[in-house]
């Protein structure tokens, strides 16, 4: 394998991790949330946060695909859809793993919100601030980090490192 260069320790992802569910629960408190995993990278962090959310939550899924090795296409396309039934009416999270340009998360945030939510925000684990090409800020970003790529805690290169417990960026030979 190769060495990996920890950004995030898990012990560093779990503390913000609770962070943010408890900031999420004083938005919503007991009203029902309907938390969209937008699949594959935030799959391990939907699954935490959910854990340490103590109101509340409904999980739906969504897959969409925009990135070729480390760079994103910029043409988005939809592989999963969501059942527009359970997000009319609802209080919707879109759950991310990273924003880099934007462009993932603007086509996310129109598709949901043409289903009619009572209301839409966006969590994101990580946040590329610098790169961003589109004008779009998540309503909540676990850290915010510079332009590297990174894997693990979820996030692939190519599909790859996805198991890693900690947030890490390749170390290129
Ligand atoms: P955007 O459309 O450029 O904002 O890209 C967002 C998507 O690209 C994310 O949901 C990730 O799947 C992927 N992505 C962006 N940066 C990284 C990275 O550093 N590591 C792994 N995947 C990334």
């Amino acid at each position: 394998m190769d060495k990996i260069n920890i950004l995030y320790t898990e012990e560093e992802i779990d503390k913000r991790v609770r962070e943010l569910a408890s900031e999420l629960y004083k938005t919503y408190n007991d009203e029902e949330v309907v938390f969209v995993c937008t699949l594959k990278g935030a799959v391990f962090f939907a699954c935490d946060l959910l854990k340490r959310y103590e109101g509340d939550a409904r999980l739906e899924f969504l897959r969409v695909s925009s990135y070729e090795g480390e760079s994103s296409t910029g043409k988005i396309s939809l592989k999963m859809p969501l059942d527009a039934e359970k997000i009319y009416g609802k209080h919707v999270v879109i759950i991310e793993d990273i924003v880099d340009t934007g462009y993932t998360l603007e086509y996310i945030r129109k598709y949901v919100s043409d289903m009619h939510p009572k209301s839409l925000i966006e969590c994101t684990l990580l946040d590329k601030k610098a790169r961003r090409v589109v004008d779009i800020n998540p309503t909540y970003s676990g850290f915010v980090i510079e332009d590297l790529f990174v894997v693990g805690y979820g996030l692939d290169y190519d599909q790859k490192y996805r198991n890693l417990p900690y947030i890490g960026v390749v170390v290129k030979e």
